[in-house]
Parts: structure tokens; sequence; C-alpha cells
């Protein structure tokens, strides 16, 4: 091929991917050979590019378009055969998982940190998705980042950037490029499993919705299919352009980092129905008037009544959650006499669950919901879900959510974060805590006793794998329920999270504050870890 270098470069440090790709400070990323070097120990770690399609997009932050072009010259001069990207390099999660696998692609690059601010000073990612469109698994993963330990050089083609702004097919060098409509393939897979009549119908009759793109890669997805395809006025979708700093804000769906939607949905005359997405459109937010639905309940609710939408008619094959994820998925899952799967935290452990059509429905307490249409989580699908539910049930959210823990009972939950602490502190109480794990059961904390206390290690139904030390957790008689773990997709220290549950089934209960309601439990969590002392602080950054 002409005008193909071979760069010598020399390993860089830490290019570990974590929970979900390689995620680093953006200055980190833009220095010089630092992508690109990720980039090759990617391509070998697959076996090559030659005669292989892969799919590239990403969230639209700082960097994202520039990263694109390299590794379009990157992937000419490894000699791949076909890049399908999304215009102007954006594609949301979701979508590219669902382009790797309509047109059967090897795999696909999506350039993301998530729901992490972007910007110079802030973040930048890069993940790997396999051919069945999901995260890659922990064994490429590990092959990637042993790849990135031994790399000598990288091999990159000297051409002229491509013009990405405009659909069609070029060429670089033997390379085909796909430029495509980033939104046309989601929204044509999203009436293959809702009905929209149904939807438009809701809306029609005065049903309102606030949704918050926060300035990330949903917006034009959102605008083409909740206003111009389903009929909700120009507007519904706040801050529906993507900008590559995400307006300066936390691309974040939670109760924090979506304040203003939280104002909005709480104060008089709110609309009936308001969510959120984050950078990349795989994590969503529910809320109805006055009402926060908490995502482990989400996925309960929406495994409860997805045989009421045209996708899910035949019902579920079974449901899965992470570990730390509550208990309420469970329940539902008891009842409709289907499996309830528990894996570790982040989303490449569903695939082979998915793959081997043992779950539909799978979910994160992190704000991640989505099923066997894609393997990614997916936000603007977890809504189409909900405002589908609402149209068939003619509820508001907060009757559905009553209805379900009269039903259920309520698992009340709460995610207490401790942001940027001193790693080896973090550490240290993780450690210690795994010391103790055999002394706990039979003590008492709070006025509870501990009735089970270990590190969560997950073998894979599918495949066999182990994952080890996927958080500690302490289950205490009555089904209440504490796991620590740290964060595996954080750039800056440690971030612990705490996760706190307590089972409720009391009618006269069922509508407390949650913080109030897990008072006891938040009690235990300290006196049981000493968080105080280990993290320097004495409240959580976040509670969501
Ligand atoms: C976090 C969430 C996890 C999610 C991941 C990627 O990972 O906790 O559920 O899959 O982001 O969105 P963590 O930082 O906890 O490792
Ligand atoms: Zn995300």
């Amino acid at each position: 091929m002409k005008n193909l270098t071979t760069v010598p470069t020399t390993p860089f440090d830490g290019q570990k991917p974590g929970t979900s790709g390689l995620r680093k400070k953006t200055v980190e990323f833009m220095q010089p050979d630092y992508l690109n070097s990720f980039t090759q120990a990617t391509f070998n770690a697959i076996g090559g590019l030659a005669g292989k399609t892969l799919v590239l997009g990403g969230d639209g932050r700082y960097f994202n378009a520039a990263a694109a072009q390299v590794i379009l010259k990157m992937a000419a001069a490894n000699g791949l055969q076909k890049m399908i990207v999304g215009q102007n390099a954006l594609l949301s999660t979701p979508a590219a998982s669902n382009l790797i696998r309509k047109y059967q692609a090897d795999g696909g690059i999506i350039l993301s940190a998530s729901h992490n601010p972007g910007g110079p000073d802030e973040d930048f990612g890069m993940k790997f998705n396999t051919a069945n469109g999901g995260p890659a698994p922990e064994s490429v993963t590990e092959r990637i980042y042993s790849e990135t330990r031994s790399l000598t050089a990288y091999r990159i083609l000297q051409s002229p950037d491509v013009d990405l702004s405009a659909l069609g097919t070029r060429t670089m060098g033997d390379m085909e490029i796909a430029i495509i409509d980033p939104v046309s393939d989601y929204h044509a897979l999203m009436h293959q499993l809702f009905d929209f009549d149904a939807i438009r119908g809701l809306i029609a009759g005065g049903f309102t919705l606030a949704i918050d793109a926060m300035h990330a890669v949903t917006g034009p997805y959102a605008r083409a299919i909740i206003e111009t395809d389903l009929g909700a006025p120009t507007g519904t979708i706040r801050n529906a352009v993507p900008l590559a700093d995400f307006g300066g804000g936390h691309p974040d769906p939670n109760p924090v980092w979506a304040k203003d939607l939280m104002t909005i949905l709480f104060a008089a005359g709110a609309p009936d129905f308001g969510a959120a997405m984050d950078g990349d459109g795989d994590r969503n937010m529910i809320l109805g008037a006055a009402t926060y639905v908490t995502p482990s309940d989400s996925l309960a609710v929406l495994a409860a009544n997805a045989h009421l939408v045209p996708g899910y008619a035949a019902g579920l094959a079974g449901i899965a959650r992470s570990m730390p994820t509550s208990r309420a998925a469970d329940r539902v899952a008891e009842k409709l006499a289907i499996e309830c799967y528990e894996t570790p935290t982040g989303w490449k452990f569903f695939g082979n669950l998915l793959d081997a059509g043992r779950a539909t429905l799978c979910g994160e307490e992190s704000a991640g919901t989505g099923s066997d249409h894609v393997r990614e989580k997916d936000g603007l699908w977890a809504i189409l879900l909900w405002l589908n539910i609402i149209a068939v049930r003619q509820q508001s959210v907060a009757q559905i959510m009553t209805d379900h823990w009269t039903e259920y009972g309520r698992n009340y939950y709460s995610r207490h974060d401790y942001e940027g602490v001193d790693a080896a502190q973090a550490h240290a109480m993780i450690s210690e805590m795994r010391d103790r794990l055999d002394s706990l059961p039979g003590t008492g904390v709070e006025g509870m006793t501990v009735q089970s206390a270990d590190d969560f290690c997950y073998t894979d139904p599918i495949d066999g794998s182990e994952a080890a030390n996927q958080g500690v957790r302490i289950v205490f008689d009555g089904g209440s329920r504490i796991v620590y773990r740290l964060s595996g997709t954080g750039t800056v220290g440690a971030t612990l999270r705490v996760y706190l549950e307590r089972y409720e089934n009391d009618p006269a209960l069922l509508h407390e504050e949650p913080q109030r309601a897990l008072q006891s439990i938040i009690k235990a969590a300290e006196t049981l870890a000493h968080i105080q002392k280990f993290t320097a602080r004495n409240a959580p950054d976040v509670r969501t």
C-alpha cells in the first residue's frame, strides 16, 4: 500500500481497559502516540484486520473527531476492508451495538467516556465491542492490555482527513468507508419493538414529557423518534445539541447531575414523564410528576410489564442484574417463574446470557437497562419501553410504582459514592473487610444480625469463566444488604461505592424517603467498614 508508515513506539503504562474500555484524562489520550498505540494493540489483540468490517463512532466529546481520523488511517494501514462510520463520527453506544449486529461486522470501536465530563481537562475513552455487538469480554480486554505492554510499532496511512460530514461511500487506501446516518438504523429497530401508534396516541391525548439529552449524543436520536415520529412538541428534548464539553455539564442522568430536570419534574404543573440519558446514550433516568424511579425499580417494573409491549409479548426468557443492583427484579422473576441471574458490575457480563437466550432483560443500579435487542444498555429504548407500558396501562408513573410495591413489596435502595479518595486507603478498607468476612456471620450490627458475608465471585454459566473480587457483600437477616466495591471507571484516585438495600412489604411503609428508610443500614455500613476513617470524608459525594 502506498503511503503506509510503520512508526516505532514504546509501551505506555496503564493502558488497561476497566469496567468499560480505556478511560483516561483527555490530555493523556492526546499525548503523541498514546491513542495510536492503544489502537494498534486493539487491532493486534483481535488477530489483525485483514478482510474485516468494523463500526466506528463516538459520543461527540472533545477529541472525538480527531481520534476517529487517526483510527481510520490506522485501520486502512492494517488492512481493514470496510469501516462503517456514523456521520460526523457520532454514534450512541446502543446504536453502534445495533450496527455491528445488523451489518454483521466483526466488531466496533466506540469513542466515549460515557457519563464522565468531556473537554480538554476532562475525560476521554475508547472501547472495543465484539461481533455480537457487546463490550469485549475480559479475555479480549486482557489480550489488548497485554499487547499494549509489548507493542513496538504501529501502522498508519499518510492520508488527508476524510470528510465525515457527508453521507456516502469513500475510500482510504484500499479501505472502504461507509458514512451513514447514525439515527436511521436504530430508529428502525425501535419500530420493531414498540407500538408507535399507541405512544403517539398517548402523546396526542395530552400526556406531557421533558427529556434531557444533556448536550450529549442522544439529542438527534430523541428528536427524530420522540418529537418528529411520536409527535411530542418541539422542545420536548432539552439540551438536544451534542457539544464537545456537554455544555460544561456532567452527562450523567441521576438526580445530582440532571438537577434541572429534577426541578422541573418536582415543580407545580410538572410534565407527566421525565427522562435523561448519558454521554453515549446507554444510561437512563426515569421520572414521573413528583416521582423518581430508582434504576433497580425500573428494571423490576419493566420486567413485570414487558409482555404488554409487542417486542416482548412472548414473555421473558430470564432477567439478569448486576450484583449490587437491588433484588426487586428477583421478586418479579420469581412470580414469572423465570431465572434471575446475578452478574458482576459491567454490561460485558450480560453478553453470554443474552447470546445464549437465557436472559431477555438486563439492568444495573447505575441507570442501565437493556434487552436482547442489542448487546449494550440502551437509554432511549428504556424511555420508549416505559412510554409504551404507560400507553397500555393508562396510569401515571407514580401509580405504576405504587401498584408495583403493593404487589411485590419495596426494595428501598441507595448508592453512596465517595469520589476521588486516596486509592491506597480505599484498597486498604476493602482488604480489611475481606480479612474479616469469615468472622461476621452471626454478629449483630445496629440491631441486625449478619446472615452471610463474602466477596462476590462469579462463574459464567455459559463459558465457565470466573471473575473474582467483584464486591464485598454483607447480607442481614430479613434480606437487608450492604455491598462495598471500588469503581473500575474512575480516572482520579479511587471511587468507593457503597450500595444499601432494605426490603419492606408493610403496606403502610411503602412511601418513606429512601435515606430515612435506610438509616440503620447506612449506620451499619459505617460501623462495619470505618468508611470515614479510610476516606477522610464525613459524607458521600453523591447519593443516588
Ligand atoms: C460504573 C457502574 C457500572 C456500569 C459502568 C459503565 O462502573 O457502576 O454499573 O456498568 O459504570 O457504565 P464502576 O465505576 O462502578 O466500575
Ligand atoms: Zn454510558
